[in-house]
């Protein structure tokens, strides 16, 4: 049999693509490998899903066309999504400012997307193993270890390499490569960083911070927290998204304040203590590691250039990590199909008519807390309409 759009991959932006195409009256197949769909939905948000944020815009996505996710993000919104979530009364909170999260379970999301599917008439296929995509004269035989499968369009939408234990894999970035487009280099994204000097004696010390990387880059101002092998927490999956390998952090550990008015006053207020006490705003453990090369020598003993040195570390302590966690702990890959060979109003290859590519297999990675879904929600449907 014949489909008008086969879509490869039962994720985020699988679901999404299948159903929006299904409901227009095309005769829809999804294909995946797993056992059930959206795996990565039902482990996201702790559970919970952060499926949307309610001020996405591309600012919020790392991309080499910063302009590429505009059209889509703006003809399917979240508020659409959170339409399409209070239809089928899942309750939600917003939990900071703008990320919506589940109440219950992320659980809802998948019953409610595979219900979407199901109600537009999408066949589903678990289990299966592809292995290529190729184009010929009607359209496309997409082979699977099931047999082929013959269909006029073909949605790409296996995601990234993250979590490879819950099935990812390359297969989308293999098959776009094969027609001829261009993959942007990929990198594990939203990932914990791994320091040679690891103090494993802090792991577990957390506190708010600012993170920034580079002259115009952006600034993640959110909780860091102290692993065995380095750092991680919000702020800093934030800003490993931003890093080169080889490349440097900055960390304002007293974030909203003048560090060197802050420690010059407890010097004047507390000439007898010992440099620890010019900390106590911060964690003790990591007072003590900061403060340490201060020796034991009485505040009102210490020049001025120490605690100017010691200031200007608390406000601009500079991390170059040695690795990341890589894609076993990543949320999301980085890079991916170069979006330059995409139409950014329908994501189908500028030079093979029928074939789409969607969500995290293109190179357009979200900041954390709801943009990635709403990538793959958005760019989903602007392919569901058009395949
Ligand atoms: P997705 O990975 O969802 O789906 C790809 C599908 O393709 C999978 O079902 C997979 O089995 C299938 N597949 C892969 N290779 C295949 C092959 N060779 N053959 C057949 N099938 C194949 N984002 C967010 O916005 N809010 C959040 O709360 C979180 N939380 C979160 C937590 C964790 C732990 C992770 C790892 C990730 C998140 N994310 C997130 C990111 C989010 O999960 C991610 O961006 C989307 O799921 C991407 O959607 P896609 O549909 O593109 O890929």
């Amino acid at each position: 049999m014949t489909f008008d759009v086969v879509v490869l991959g039962a994720g985020a932006a699988g679901l999404m693509a299948a159903a929006t195409a299904g409901r227009g009256g095309a005769r829809v197949l999804v294909l995946d490998h797993g056992s059930e769909p959206g795996r990565k939905i039902l482990i996201s948000g702790g559970g919970r899903c952060n499926f949307t944020h309610l001020e996405t815009g591309p600012n919020c996505f790392l991309s080499q066309n910063k302009h590429f996710a505009r059209s889509a993000l703006a003809r399917y919104t979240p508020r659409d999504f959170v339409k399409l979530v209070d239809r089928y009364q899942i309750a939600w909170h917003e939990k900071a400012k703008g990320q919506l999260f589940c109440d219950g379970s992320a659980r809802q999301i998948v019953d409610m997307l595979v219900s979407e599917c199901q109600d537009a008439g999408c066949e589903a296929r678990m289990e299966t193993r592809i292995t290529d995509v190729e184009a010929d004269a009607d359209g496309f035989v997409v082979r699977t270890d099931a047999g082929d499968v013959r269909s006029r369009s073909v949605i790409l939408a296996t995601g990234g390499l993250s979590i490879p234990k819950l099935g990812a894999t390359d297969l989308s970035l293999r098959i776009a490569r094969s027609f001829g487009l261009k993959i942007v280099p990929t990198a594990p994204a939203l990932v914990p960083l791994v320091l040679d000097d690891a103090d494993p004696s802090l792991a577990g010390v957390s506190l708010d911070v600012v993170t920034t990387c580079g002259k115009k880059g952006p600034r993640f101002a959110d909780g860091m927290v102290f692993t065995h092998r380095g750092l991680s927490g919000p702020a800093i999956l934030q800003i490993s998204s931003y890093l080169e390998a080889g490349g440097t952090a900055h960390i304002d550990l007293m974030p909203g304040r003048n560090a060197l008015e802050v420690l010059l006053a407890i010097k004047k207020a507390r000439p007898r203590a010992l440099p620890p006490s010019l900390l106590e705003a911060l964690p003790a453990r990591l007072a003590k590691e900061l403060a340490g090369g201060l020796g034991d020598v009485m505040l009102a003993n210490q020049p001025d250039k120490n605690i100017k040195a010691l200031a200007e570390r608390l406000s601009r302590w500079e991390v170059r990590p040695s690795g990341t966690e890589g894609y076993a702990k990543a949320e999301v890959m980085r890079g991916g199909i170069d979006t330059s060979g995409l139409s950014s109003q329908t994501m189908e290859v500028r030079d093979v008519p029928g074939l789409y590519a969607i969500g995290e297999a293109v190179d357009v990675t979200g900041w954390l807390g709801g943009h990635n879904f709403q990538w793959a929600w958005s760019s989903g449907v602007a392919a569901g309409q058009a395949a």
